[in-house]
This record gives structure tokens, sequence and C-alpha cells, in this order.
């Protein structure tokens, strides 16, 4: 069985826009799982800096977690840029990578 052409330019554009939403899902949630990603390395540094920063290592955390910083805001503005929600586990997160940090 064949479809008219313009059933056929339909299906196609219709095809094309639920492709299109499914990538822009995706790449919300590749945005999303980053963000916090950046958010937990910076926190993470953060407990460590709060336990060794005035040790030897200290500078070197600071320059680190001054890198994870480029990287957070890189994702900060993104998340706005896209309109992606932030993942709801963020306050949880904030907590849990700096207690991690400090566990060393
Ligand atoms: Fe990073």
């Amino acid at each position: 069985m064949s479809f008219p052409l313009i059933c056929q330019m339909s299906i196609r554009r219709i095809s094309q826009r639920a492709k299109d939403e499914k990538t822009r899902k995706l790449l919300s949630r590749i945005i999303r799982v980053d963000q916090a990603g950046e958010l937990g390395a910076d926190r993470i540094y953060a407990g460590q800096i709060a336990v060794l920063g005035n040790t030897p290592v200290g500078p070197i955390i600071q320059e680190m977690k001054e890198q994870e910083q480029e990287h957070l805001e890189t994702f900060n503005k993104l998340i706005v840029e896209k309109r992606v929600r932030p993942t709801a586990l963020l306050p949880l997160w904030n907590i849990a990578g700096f207690a991690l940090g400090t566990n060393i």
C-alpha cells in the first residue's frame, strides 16, 4: 500500500519532529547530569580544602577547584540557555559532595 505524497511528507515531518524532541530530551538529561557532576566536583574540592587547605596540597586542591568552577559555570549557563530543569537532588548533592570531600 502506498500513501499519497502529501501523507508521506506529513509522516516524514512528524517523524522528524519526534526525532528532534527525542534529541532535545536526551541533551537535557546530559546537561542535567553533567551540571550535577560539576557541582559535585566543586563541592568535593570544597570539602578537601576544609580539611587540607592549610597543608602543602592546599594550593593544588584550590587550583583544581577553580577549574571545576569554570566547568560548573559553563553548565549553569547551558541549564539556562537550553531551559533544562536542574536535578532535584542538587541540595542533597551539595551537602553530600562536601561531606565526601572531607572524608579523606
Ligand atoms: Fe569538571
